[in-house]
């Protein structure tokens, strides 16, 4: 009977000891999301939005290129899709047509991070800053 009992008491035990050491694992992670890259909250135009459409969109939308009459390598190209409403709808693939869900041909969507970041562009009156 005692050894059953001190079975239960190190099963016990070693349950809590993992468990601790999962909510340290969890702490760690927490932490690392809250000091990650992801700044959606600052963004300015030229330091945030413009290195997005960079490596996503301009090999489609670039000034040369500008496929659908799209261009996303100037502001004032930017800022028309931003006022007219289809940059955040092509991204967050509200558009009327899955034609225009953007980057075109890719199913997933942009990172959260990334859609945060031109969303908060847009929302608060995609400056020129
Ligand atoms: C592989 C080429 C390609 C890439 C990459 C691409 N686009 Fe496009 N985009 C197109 C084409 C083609 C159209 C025109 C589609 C149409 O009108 O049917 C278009 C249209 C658009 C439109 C207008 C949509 C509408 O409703 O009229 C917006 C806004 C847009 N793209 C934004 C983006 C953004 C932002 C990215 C990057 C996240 C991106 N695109 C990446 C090819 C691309």
């Amino acid at each position: 009977m005692k050894k059953i009992i001190l079975a239960g008491v190190i099963i016990v035990l070693g349950f809590t000891v993992n468990s601790c050491y999962y909510d340290k694992y969890d702490e760690l992670t927490a932490y690392q999301k809250l000091t990650s890259p992801c700044d959606s909250a600052n963004v300015s135009f030229n330091k945030s939005v413009m290195p997005i459409f960079a490596s996503l969109c301009n090999n489609c939308h670039s000034t040369s290129t500008n496929l659908g009459n799209v261009i996303l390598d100037t502001y004032q190209g930017a800022e028309v899709v931003a006022l007219n409403g289809k940059l955040v709808n092509s991204i967050e693939h509200t558009s009327a047509s899955s034609l225009n869900y953007m980057p075109q041909n890719v199913t997933t969507k942009i990172s959260d991070c990334k859609l945060k970041i031109i969303e908060n562009w847009v929302s608060s009156g995609s400056k020129n800053n």
